[in-house]
């Protein structure tokens, strides 16, 4: 059994404590699929008010459906479409207050309003992107983008 220590107090601690267990979580693992199983359980479980988690790969240049919490969602998505076809082909974080106002947004979950997409990038090249959803407006802000980058940055060599 894993057992994390993860202070929930402020932003700055939980992303601390986030980023710790998930390197501590990775570090003797080379598998990227149990690497990304793993990471998108710890995220689900201690990141509040989010819908879904997860991630999508890159794979002979679209983007594929990978580990994931949440419900069941579309599976394979053109680099540049979607929020997180814009992370994929821009290899910049997209952090989105509302889904709706976010012009070719893919509703995979009509509840989710906000969403946050980070591209995972080995030796400059797209690996993979982390997709995090909410159900609240606004769920996401710099603080949570600086955050899941740190997260990101511990799997490009583990996935
Ligand atoms: N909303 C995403 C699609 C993936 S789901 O949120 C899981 C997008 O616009 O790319």
């Amino acid at each position: 059994m894993y057992e994390f220590s993860i202070d929930t107090g402020s932003k700055a601690d939980l992303y601390r404590d986030l980023l710790s267990a998930l390197d501590a979580l990775t570090a003797t693992e080379a598998d990227p699929v149990a690497n990304m199983a793993n990471a998108a359980a710890l995220i689900w479980e201690y990141l509040p008010a989010l819908n879904w988690a997860g991630f999508y790969r890159l794979v002979e240049g679209e983007l594929v459906l990978g580990p994931f919490q949440g419900k069941v969602a579309c599976i394979r998505i053109a680099l540049g479409k979607g929020v997180c076809g814009t992370a994929a082909s821009s290899l910049q974080t997209q952090l989105v207050a509302d889904v709706h106002a976010f012009s070719g947004h893919i509703a995979c979950d009509a509840a989710s309003a906000s969403e946050l997409v980070v591209p995972i990038v080995r030796d400059g090249r797209l690996v993979a992107v982390l997709d995090l959803d909410s159900a609240e407006i606004g769920r996401f802000d710099a603080e949570d983008a600086a955050g899941c980058e740190a997260l990101a940055g511990v799997l490009a060599n583990r996935i």
